[in-house]
């Protein structure tokens, strides 16, 4: 998978991708992640991205001109599954969207800053709109981060044990059931007792119960509640 992010603040993406699971996958060749810094691609002597807003308004618009010359460019090289621009108006991002754009082969990601782009960018170039929460944050590069991670921990191979992306919270629409590790007894807080039974049938219906109850208290929407 092929992964181009757009953005006015490269420097704010380069430690996510560097680190842990995400360069892991970029070294293991599984994921190519492109950051494109969009002032190259301005024509202004300034290196301007953004103007005022017609009709006036507080707050700056980003330009379509470099944000098309950007686009065009890569899309001249190949071609792109989906073209998403970050912003809190769009589609709230759940797993399922997660797994779904995991299985693409090209994905560009344009961060929007200021007031957001141009509308006429939405309408010429964007495929998706996607946000990963009811508020908002001061650009998309933190949220265009968080997508590249839900997707690119699901490309197969990534994660050394290839069952554990299948069994986090959300997978099946259930939360994940509360785990332990030593010591067996913190302060008097003891480990369950089924976890140290080597009873496999045992422990297995002990975590579909606790995860099936820790959706119910704190999900019940996944339960469709
Ligand atoms: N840009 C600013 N806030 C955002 C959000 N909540 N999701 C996606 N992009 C954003």
């Amino acid at each position: 998978m092929r992964i181009d992010i757009i953005t006015v603040l490269p420097e704010l993406l380069t430690s996510p991708f560097a680190a842990s699971i995400l360069k892991r996958a970029q070294d293991k060749g599984l994921v190519e992640v492109h950051l494109h810094n969009l002032r190259d691609y301005s024509t202004n002597k300034h290196k301007n991205v953004d103007d005022y807003q017609y009709g006036g308004g507080a707050g700056m618009v980003m330009s379509i001109e470099p944000i098309a010359s950007c686009i065009e460019k890569l899309h001249d090289e190949r071609s792109y599954d989906e073209i998403i621009y970050m912003t809190p108006d769009g589609e709230i991002l759940e797993q399922g969207l997660s797994n779904q754009l995991s299985l693409l082969e090209n994905i560009i990601i344009l961060c929007g800053h200021y007031k957001g782009v141009d509308e006429r960018v939405r309408e010429l170039f964007i495929t998706r709109e996607i946000s990963i929460g009811s508020y908002v944050l001061s650009g998309g590069e933190l949220a265009a981060a968080v997508l590249a991670d839900s997707i690119i921990r699901l490309i197969p191979g990534v994660l050394n044990d290839e069952t554990s992306a299948l069994t986090d919270s959300f997978q099946d629409n259930l939360l994940s059931p509360p785990v332990y590790t030593r010591p067996r007894d913190f302060r008097g807080h003891k480990v369950p007792d089924v976890l140290l039974s080597g009873n496999f049938k045992l422990i297995e219906a002990y975590r579909e119960e606790e995860a099936y109850k820790r959706t119910k208290e704190r999900r019940p929407d996944l339960l469709g509640e």
